[in-house]
């Protein structure tokens, strides 16, 4: 081991760290367009069942696993292992994490790259370069590199600072300035003309379609993307966790947190969508469902900017903004599952190891960016829809089989000496061995058939 292992200063450090790694673009982008596209109120109902009685429980196997092994994901399965078999299961499944976390991470920057070109656009728009300004929102090769490159740089210069003085600094500072800039958005959209249909549409249930296995099925697949589960990446943070701290209680924080965030964040994207198709943009594809892909934010928002006179730029660059924070807080919590894995079982100091995974993750970015048409969803659905949840059931499965109910008992307890007497401990340890293995396999089943 080269340098000894980071740890989150304090409670509110790794809160925000979590929840930063949480909060992402699958909240203010994501949700909201799930939401509208899946019958409104409807889904939102059963995203919150799901977060809750499926996400929060899946997350609590994570954090118990990473705080009682203290090291990266492959060594803390292969740790908690009692015979050959499962030990090679173990360094199985953390490799496998660590693959699907980069690979989510290479598809997680394009996007990201594209957020950062459309928030130093507003920029180039006052200083009057009009023209430097249609570069950076049209589509293009090098546009893509440059801006996706920037944003692995600046992801890469967080991660190679450590624990305490990259991740948990940056997440401090960034969190409070991106619920800041979400509420004063969302103040602004709905004071707008045609914001009263969106929030209908968003906010009101169409119960006919609150068993539709389709919708269950995003919803599932959504909560796993907005708790960043099943990777390893919440496994890694809970290895960073002091053992005075109760997890039950930091988990259920974060999830609160994450499902708060992606539910205000449909406050405002959703009504941005119809001030904007007041002011003439076409929000609804041939299809006659909402529009929900890239052309939402980068088509459909650009004309509500647009329509807004001298405030226009100023609050495209605070929407950009606030999309780009989201983005870092969460691509940071990706990259440390690979370079804590480097870090820990090589020479490489914690720099090096960044860079070089950094670089080869950004390698596939590019590679991506380059056969964009033939790579970008294949990479998507191999991460999100197939190995999330393959991965998410075996992390169950380690946690709620192989730890075994002692071993969980004494982790929980430190930090919560009372946890036998919970509710908690009543429900969860069968809960995590048979139900939520159980539900995620019958909803990932329904999601390939579909
Ligand atoms: N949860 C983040 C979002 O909502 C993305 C994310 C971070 C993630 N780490 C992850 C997703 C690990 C899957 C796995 O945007």
């Amino acid at each position: 081991m080269s340098s000894p292992r980071g740890q989150f200063s304090s409670k509110t450090g790794f809160i925000m760290a979590a929840a930063g790694s949480a909060v992402g673009l699958g909240n203010i982008w994501g949700f909201p367009t799930e939401t509208a596209s899946n019958g409104g109120g409807a889904f939102v109902l059963v995203y919150l069942i799901l977060a809750f009685c499926l996400a929060y429980p899946a997350l609590m196997a994570e954090l118990t696993l990473g705080r009682h092994s203290r090291s990266n994901t492959v060594d803390a399965l292969a740790a908690v292992a009692d015979n050959n078999s499962t030990k090679i299961l173990g360094r199985f499944v953390g490799w496998y994490g660590i693959v699907v976390a980069s690979l989510i991470l290479s598809f997680y920057t394009i996007i990201a790259g594209w957020m950062l070109a459309f928030l130093v656009a507003p920029i180039t728009d006052l200083l009057g370069m009009s023209e430097a300004s249609q570069w950076l929102s049209n589509q293009s090769l090098t546009r893509n590199l440059l801006f996706g490159g920037a944003f692995a740089v600046l992801t890469m210069s967080i991660i190679a600072s450590g624990v305490e003085s990259g991740i948990e600094k940056w997440s401090s500072r960034l969190m409070p300035m991106l619920i800041i800039l979400l509420i004063l958005l969302i103040i602004y959209v709905l004071n707008q003309e045609g914001a009263r249909e969106g929030l209908e549409l968003y906010l009101l249930p169409d119960l006919s379609r609150i068993l539709d296995p389709k919708l269950i099925v995003n919803a599932m697949g959504q909560a796993f993307f907005s708790l960043s589960l099943g990777v390893g990446t919440m496994m890694v943070y809970g290895s960073y966790l002091k053992k005075e701290e109760s997890l039950p209680r930091l988990g259920a924080i974060v999830t609160t947190v994450d499902v708060g965030i992606a539910f205000i964040a449909g406050l405002l994207i959703i009504p941005a969508m119809f001030v904007a198709q007041h002011h003439g943009a076409t929000i609804y594809g041939e299809d006659g469902n909402l529009l929900a892909g890239p052309g939402l934010i980068f088509n459909v928002l650009p004309v509500l900017f647009d329509s807004m006179g001298t405030a226009g730029p100023f609050v495209a660059f605070a929407f950009f903004g606030l999309m780009t924070i989201a983005s870092v807080t969460s691509s940071i919590s990706m990259l440390e599952v690979p370079v804590s894995r480097v870090v820990e079982s090589s020479e490489l100091s914690r720099p090096k190891a960044t860079l070089l995974i950094g670089g080869l993750i950004f390698l596939i970015s590019a590679t991506i960016i380059a056969n964009f048409d033939q790579l970008f969803g294949l990479v998507v659905d191999f991460t999100t829809k197939y190995s999330q949840p393959i991965l998410g059931i075996l992390l169950c499965v380690f946690a709620g089989w192989v730890m075994n109910r002692d071993k969980l008992l004494k982790e929980l307890k430190e930090g919560h000496e009372d946890i036998e007497s919970s509710m908690f401990w009543k429900i969860w340890p069968l809960y995590v061995r048979v139900f939520c293995p159980a539900l995620i396999l019958l909803s990932f089943w329904q999601g390939i058939a579909a």
